[in-house]
């Protein structure tokens, strides 16, 4: 208890990502590289790396002409060399930003307590899947596990990390397994590391979501939609057409900058609006259409539950994408590899692909903060400040506030889940808790 409690006290002062930009337009002129902006490299490594990567780029974008922003945002957070994810440790004080499960055990306890819920609902299915896309530090995984450990009464189950990065990957399973191996690459089929949790269970690492075998499954995604790629589009004389980057190279440095397609792009082409699109101009995210249409076909074929937890909206903001470093706003174009690069999450079109790619029952969005306080969040709370030392309690009653504070985070972030479509008469007659 008393380790909890002070790993809670030790996050309070970090912030989490704001919505505010650094006020750059969509397509702006020319980014100057200012002296007082420039990075400040947390290794020679990195420095290097990161180097390397807009070097990388420039080349690229010299060669064959400007890059979409979802390809510049996919090589600057995922890039294997001088990506932001790769290599290093991105979260907490010494990090760029905080994310929930980080701030309170609450978070991840309310999370594990509501699957564990919604899966006794369905007849406790044994075995399943935990599957977790983008864990970070593991740190959501750990509490949902410990609660799972609790409710599940004989059910076997596997767990399943979809993460890109091998710095994270070692990250998490040092989070809550025992033992754990990197697999030598000859021998990687499907997965590149496992490992086994104090309690026996069997954790799976893969790089795709494609890669995780079928099955019952419980998924969670927290903050993993918003590090997808987005493409820019803005609609021009009846047409949609794409925002891309292009770069200046002086002796120096090269300054990336934002300019217009001047033909159709193949995203430009294939873009179909939702019914009744107001914007014209906005993100799109092939990935997370992606993403979802898998969970979608998964769920409707081997059964299962998804939780989509991250920032956003119902496709009405234009223009959210953003760089984020040090705690602070960051311009995305300076610097790549460096700062962590986002977009809010448009849960209408997440929606709408899962409901349409298949028999698929969505609840929610709702606000995190509505989420926690029907989950029974201050129960929750009341008792771990029982336990807690008496200077450690306004930084627990913080956090929780933080999590749930409607001008904190409590209404930017938003829960999705996604059902199998048969089970939708039965959800209605015993109501999904959480999306009341
Ligand atoms: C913003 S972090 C969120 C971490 C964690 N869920 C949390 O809330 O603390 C994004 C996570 O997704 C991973 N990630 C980003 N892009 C990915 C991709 N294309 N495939 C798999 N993992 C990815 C990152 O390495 C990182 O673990």
């Amino acid at each position: 208890m008393l380790r909890e409690v002070l790993r809670i006290g030790s996050r309070r002062w970090y912030s989490y990502k704001s919505v505010r930009r650094p006020g750059q337009p969509a397509v702006s002129s020319n980014v100057e590289l200012e002296q007082n902006q420039k990075p400040k490299q947390t290794s020679d490594t990195h420095a290097k790396s990161n180097g390397n990567l807009t070097k990388q780029l420039a080349a690229k974008i010299q060669a064959t002409g400007p890059i979409t922003v979802a390809e510049y945002m996919r090589e600057v957070l995922t890039n294997p060399h001088g990506g932001y994810y790769m290599n290093r440790d991105v979260f907490g004080r010494a990090g760029d930003f905080i994310t929930s499960p980080e701030i309170s055990q609450i978070f991840g306890e309310l999370v594990g307590v509501w699957l564990m819920n919604e899966w006794q609902k369905l007849g406790s299915p044994s075995p399943f899947q935990l599957i977790e896309l983008g864990p970070g530090r593991g740190t959501l995984a750990r509490d949902v596990l410990k609660v799972i450990s609790k409710f599940k009464s004989g059910a076997q189950f596997s767990m399943h990390m979809v993460e890109i990065s091998p710095y994270l990957s070692q990250a998490q399973a040092q989070r809550f397994c025992y033992k754990y191996e990197i697999l030598p690459e000859e021998e990687q089929l499907q997965h590149y590391q496992t490992g086994t949790t104090a309690t026996g269970t069997q954790v799976f690492w893969h790089r795709r979501l494609e890669d995780v075998p079928v099955g019952f499954s419980l998924v969670l995604a927290h903050e993993f939609f918003d590090a997808l790629p987005v493409h820019k589009l803005q609609l021009i004389n009846g047409k949609w057409q794409e925002v891309l980057i292009d770069v200046d190279i002086n002796s120096t440095t090269a300054d990336f900058r934002y300019v217009m397609s001047k033909a159709q792009t193949p995203v430009s082409n294939l873009f179909k609006p939702l019914p009744q699109e107001q914007r014209s101009s906005l993100e799109y995210s092939l990935e997370a259409e992606r993403h979802v249409g898998l969970l979608a076909e998964r769920l409707e074929q081997h059964g299962g539950i998804a939780l989509i937890m991250d920032y956003g909206h119902f496709g009405d903001k234009t223009d959210t994408f953003r760089g984020f470093k040090q705690h602070a706003l960051h311009e995305p174009l300076l610097a790549p590899g460096t700062a962590d690069l986002t977009a809010d999450v448009d849960f209408r079109h997440l929606k709408h692909v899962a409901e349409t790619r298949a028999h698929i029952h969505c609840c929610g969005p709702v606000q995190q903060g509505d989420f926690m306080r029907s989950m029974q969040g201050e129960v929750r709370l009341e008792q771990l400040l029982m336990h807690a030392l008496p200077e450690n309690q306004s930084i627990i009653r913080s956090g929780y506030e933080m999590l749930t504070d409607a001008k904190q985070m409590g209404s930017r972030f938003k829960f999705l889940a996604m059902f199998p479509g048969v089970l939708a008469a039965h959800l209605n007659k015993y109501p999904v808790a959480g999306f009341g």
